[in-house]
C-alpha cells in the first residue's frame, strides 16, 4: 500500500495551497499544471531564456530549475499576481502603451525582471536595464521596445508615487 506524499505548503500571489506533489517537481510545472498559473512560460527548461521566471521573496527567479520545495516559506509572485483587480501593474501598463512584443512569448519573463529591478532601482540607467535584463532572451528582436517599456513603466510608477496616478499616454 503505497502512502500519499506529505503535503507540501506553497504561497504564490498571497494565496496558501496544500499540494502533493515531489519536493523536487520544478516549481514550474506545479505553478501552470497544478496551479492554472500560466503566466511562466516554459522556455528551454534549462534556466538560460528567463521565459518562466517568477519573484521569489521579490527577487527574480527561474521557475524551470527551481525545485518546488525551494519555495516553501517564502512569497512566490507570477504574472497573475501583479494586477490589483482591473487595474494593470505599471509595468505591464508600459508594456501595453510601448507595443514592446512581437510574438510576447518572453514578456512574462521581461515583466518580472522589470518588475524586480523597479523596486530596487525606481530610475534605472539603461545600462542598469539592459544588466536587469541581461538573463532575458527575445527571440524576435524587440528589445528596444522593451528598453523603452521599462523606462515608460519608471515614469509610471514615479507618477503613482506622486499622486499623479496612472494615465494612459494614449493622447499625447
Ligand atoms: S524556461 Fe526557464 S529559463 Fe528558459
Ligand atoms: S517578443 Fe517574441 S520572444 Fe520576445
Amino acid at each position: 500500500m503505497s502512502t500519499a506524499p506529505p503535503l507540501l505548503h506553497l504561497t504564490v500571489n498571497g494565496l496558501a495551497h496544500a499540494l502533493a506533489v515531489a519536493t523536487d517537481a520544478p516549481l514550474l510545472g506545479v505553478l501552470r499544471n497544478d496551479l492554472g498559473l500560466n503566466g511562466p512560460k516554459y522556455g528551454c527548461g534549462l534556466g538560460e531564456c528567463g521565459a518562466c521566471m517568477v519573484l521569489i521573496d521579490g527577487m527574480p527567479a527561474r521557475a524551470c530549475v527551481l525545485p518546488v520545495s525551494a519555495a516553501v516559506g517564502r512569497e512566490v509572485t507570477t504574472l497573475e499576481g501583479l494586477a490589483e483587480g482591473d487595474a494593470l501593474h505599471p509595468v505591464q501598463q508600459a508594456f501595453i502603451e510601448t507595443q514592446a512584443a512581437q510574438c510576447g512569448y518572453c514578456l512574462n519573463g521581461m515583466i518580472m525582471s522589470t518588475v524586480a529591478l523597479l523596486a530596487r532601482e525606481p530610475r534605472p540607467s539603461d545600462a542598469q536595464v539592459r544588466g536587469a535584463l541581461s538573463h532575458n532572451l527575445c527571440r524576435c528582436g524587440a528589445h528596444l521596445e522593451i528598453l523603452q517599456a521599462v523606462q515608460r513603466a519608471a515614469e509610471l510608477m514615479a507618477q503613482a508615487a506622486n499622486g499623479q496616478g496612472c494615465e494612459s499616454s494614449s493622447g499625447g
